[in-house]
């Protein structure tokens, strides 16, 4: 069984799992029991599955743990202990989630950009390609603009 080390939320992690494919976001769920990062289509269409990688927003349902390893994951279980990320206080603030499906992968993908960077509307006009079944964007964008 392939053995891979990374480092998860900053605390190194070793996983076996069955297959050098299989994407990350498996391995972040079923193997470390981090179910904040959610499965949406599975084919880098919703962004459901973002997480942050060496600083850098991915979807981890195409990552594979053979390239994951030795990279730095974050999930939004290790953005902060107790809400206090900014992003996550703008949306505490906006009353943004509806049923909070998709957030999680918003607020990684907005954590990346702060990383990068950039604030409020710079961020506004980045974002993109983030599903919403429940429709959420308007608030979205007032949260983010207030970063
Ligand atoms: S689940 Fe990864 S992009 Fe949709
Ligand atoms: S809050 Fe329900 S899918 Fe976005």
């Amino acid at each position: 069984m392939p053995s891979y080390r990374l480092n998860v939320n900053g605390v190194d992690r070793t996983v076996n799992v069955s297959a050098a494919d299989m994407p990350l976001l498996w391995v972040l769920r079923d193997v470390l029991n981090l179910t904040g990062t959610k499965y949406g289509c599975g084919i880098e269409q919703c962004k459901a599955c973002t997480v942050m990688m060496d600083g850098q927003p991915e979807k981890s349902c195409v990552v594979d743990i053979s390239s994951a390893a030795g990279k730095r994951v974050i999930t939004i279980e290790g953005l902060s202990s107790d809400r206090s990320h900014p992003a996550q206080q703008a949306w505490i603030e906006h009353q943004v989630p509806q049923c909070g499906y998709c957030q999680s992968g918003m607020l990684m993908g907005v954590a990346c950009a702060m990383k990068a960077g950039h604030h409020g509307k710079e961020i506004v006009s980045e974002l993109g390609g983030n599903l919403c079944v429940c429709g959420t964007y308007q608030r979205i964008k007032t949260a983010v603009a207030s970063l």
